[in-house]
């Protein structure tokens, strides 16, 4: 099967990343917001990314546009009609995307793959709300989408080979690796890094050291290139709340509980970068 047009659905953090690097590598696109706000905001984020990666040297003005002339916005999930790929991105809430999914398979041709980009969530689950599990897999990418190198590729039980073989030469297409792992919670990296930003949100809450101090200490101490409370807003202190609240849910380890601390923060709207507040203040700039 050859892939032309690639409909991502969510234009958040990363659908939009995801949007990008599929039109930068030639695919037409069909980006898909529940509303025309966040239509707008995602495209306009992501044509301040295509504009960095010109100024950064890393993309050129014609590339720019080239990209750009292959994206379409859209709120009616109708118009992903013709895709040949989906990749779903909405918020990690497994009721939201099974109902995504259940449109998806109403709308799309019997050909079309479906990815979820997922963090931590079960994709057979997501898948089972199909008719056509053998055609869903989970395409785990990370962030910022257009500079991290790795995509996780997820396979459930009935994850159809051929869907696997198409899905890894996609990812291949967008200058990625790809890692195959089976549908598990967290899979390999977020079930590694979970422990270790709670952990740091239980120190800061126990106060044990500041805020900057325990990121610093991490950069300079492990040369890691941010710490970890600048981590979790910039992944959206939201996202991890919901993904520390699935993993434990999953697999009843007190690793994975969700800090008081983090709760409060995402109740009084501190979601990160994204509210310009979470662990720090951000300008708005
Ligand atoms: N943030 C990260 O660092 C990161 C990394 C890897 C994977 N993920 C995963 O990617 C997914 C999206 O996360 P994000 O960080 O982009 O979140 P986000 O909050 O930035 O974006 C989610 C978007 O989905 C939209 N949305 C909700 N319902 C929708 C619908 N029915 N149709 C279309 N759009 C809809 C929201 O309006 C929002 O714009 C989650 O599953 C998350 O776990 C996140």
């Amino acid at each position: 099967m050859t892939i032309k047009k690639v409909g991502v659905v969510g234009s958040g953090l990363m659908g939009r990343g995801i949007a990008e690097v599929c039109a930068r590598a030639g695919y037409d696109v069909v980006l898909v917001a529940s509303r025309d706000e966040s239509l707008q905001r995602g495209l306009k984020i992501l044509e301040s990314s295509l504009t960095r990666a010109v100024e950064k040297g890393r993309s050129t003005l014609e590339e720019k546009k080239t990209a750009l002339s292959h994206i379409v916005g859209t709120i009616k999930n109708e118009d992903l009609k013709d895709c040949d790929f989906v990749i779903e991105s909405v918020n990690e809430n497994m009721e939201l995307k099974r109902n995504v999914f259940i449109e998806m398979d109403k709308v799309c041709p019997p050909h079309t793959i479906f990815a979820t980009n997922t963090s931590c969530l079960s994709v057979m689950e997501i898948a089972s709300t199909t008719q056509r599990p053998d055609k869903v897999l989970g395409l785990h990418f990370f962030n910022p989408v257009p500079m991290m190198k790795l995509v996780e590729i997820v396979k459930t039980f009935t994850t159809g080979e051929e869907t696997l073989a198409i899905s890894q030469s996609f990812a291949k297409s967008l200058g990625k690796e790809t890692l195959t792992v089976s549908d598990t919670p967290g899979f390999i990296v977020v079930r590694l890094v979970m422990p270790f930003v709670l952990g740091a949100i239980r120190l800061y809450e126990s106060g044990v050291a500041s805020k900057e101090e325990i990121d610093q200490a991490i950069v300079l101490g492990l040369n890691y290139p941010t710490g970890p409370l600048s981590l979790c807003d910039f992944i959206g202190l939201d996202t991890i709340l919901s993904i520390s609240t699935a993993m434990y849910q999953e697999l009843k380890d007190p690793q994975y509980t969700p800090p008081v601390l983090l709760k409060r923060l995402v109740a009084a709207g501190h979601l990160g970068r994204k509210t310009n507040k979470g662990f720090y203040y951000y300008d708005k700039r």
